[in-house]
């Protein structure tokens, strides 16, 4: 059996570092991959070209010395967003793409967009530009199903923003659904999905089965178990079109642990281990380079990273924090319910 892989430095096409003490906390815990989108909803949101350069700023300084990550900023794209402050700010080489959420659809999105009319200037400007979309897709409709706003959200919302806006290249954000994963693959090359750490391992009877789990409560919610399967397949398939966004969403465990808890898994310390081994188990290791590190460079248009980095199999688990500390706070580190024989070589 293969005990040592290596492959290409990872990159993390979706993750949330937050601001302040979180950050402070979170961000040693994603420094050694590569490149990360990093998402813009704080409060408020980073919309703006200098308020993404200042959140780099404050990023850089919250790694430690040595750390691999590139953090790639992203706009929050609002319904008052300025095309031609986007396109200044992509010149600039302060932005690698903008994030749509529509307004309510998960945490910290209440200035999202609440008319794609009124947004249709930019995602022109950005089409022109190639600047890719990164898309939260779930309808907020309350008529519809919290388990069908997904695949709702292609029909409504996504297929007819892409054809009304010929050459926009879109990121369709942690996709939990068949339905995500058949219209990614249906797509051309100016489509893209990424799948996050846990729906590969979780699916929905993981929070709901036995007793409430918040800390398996994520958005998009995990699905049923057809689904999870379905997004397996397609991680592991080597497909172009798939590739790895975490979507580390760490929260205080004192605002998860609640009566209305909020949503986010925080993966980032035990991802690659978790990967790994999903990946082993499906016999498919030979493909975690393409999901992990090939896959979404390719297609933000960027190299691969040069360096590489070491997974050893061994026999005793390995092991990593149930939770860290931030400030006064501590954030529960995503179990997988399974131990971990993959380990991360630390250089
Ligand atoms: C994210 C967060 O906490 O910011 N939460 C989540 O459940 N994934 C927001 C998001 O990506 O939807
Ligand atoms: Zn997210």
């Amino acid at each position: 059996m293969t005990d040592t892989l290596i492959i290409r430095r990872p990159d993390d096409w979706h993750l949330h570092l937050r601001d302040g003490a979180m950050l402070a906390a979170v961000a040693p815990h994603s420094a050694d991959f590569g490149r990360a989108i990093i998402m813009p909803n704080l409060v408020p949101p980073v919309v703006t070209g200098a308020q993404a350069a200042d959140y780099r700023a404050r990023i850089l300084a919250a790694l430690p010395a040595g750390a691999a990550l590139q953090p790639q900023m992203t706009l929050y794209l609002t319904d008052s967003t300025d095309p031609a402050d986007v396109l200044a700010a992509h010149r600039d080489g302060i932005i690698r793409a903008v994030k749509l959420y529509p307004a309510g659809a998960t945490t910290n999105s209440a200035s999202g967009v609440t008319d794609f009319d009124r947004v249709r200037p930019v995602l022109e400007a950005m089409a022109e530009a190639g600047i890719p979309l990164c898309v939260h897709g779930e309808v907020t409709d309350p008529a519809v199903d919290i388990f069908d706003r997904e695949a709702v959200f292609i029909d409504r919302v996504l297929d007819p923003v892409r054809r009304a806006t010929p050459g926009l290249r879109v990121v369709m954000e942690h996709i939990t659904t068949s339905d995500g994963v058949d219209y990614a693959r249906a797509g051309g090359d100016d489509l893209a999905a990424t799948i996050t750490t846990h729906h590969l391992v979780i699916n929905r009877n993981a929070i709901l089965a036995g007793g409430i789990r918040p800390h398996y409560y994520c958005l998009p919610v995990a699905k049923r178990e057809s689904h999870r399967l379905a997004l397996r397949n397609a991680a592991t398939s080597g497909d172009a079109r798939f590739f790895l966004g975490t979507d580390s969403a760490p929260h205080a465990d004192s605002a998860k642990l609640q009566p209305c808890g909020c949503a986010g898994c925080f993966t980032a310390p035990n991802t690659m281990s978790i990967l790994a081994q999903v990946f082993e188990q499906d016999g498919a290791l030979d493909r975690l380079e393409a999901f992990a590190s090939l896959n979404g460079a390719a297609f933000y248009g960027l190299p691969p990273n040069d360096d590489r980095i070491t997974l050893t199999r061994r026999d005793t688990p390995a092991t990593y924090p149930t939770s860290i500390t931030a400030g006064d706070e501590t954030v529960t580190v995503f179990d997988p319910g399974f131990a971990l024989y993959w380990h991360l070589e630390k250089k």
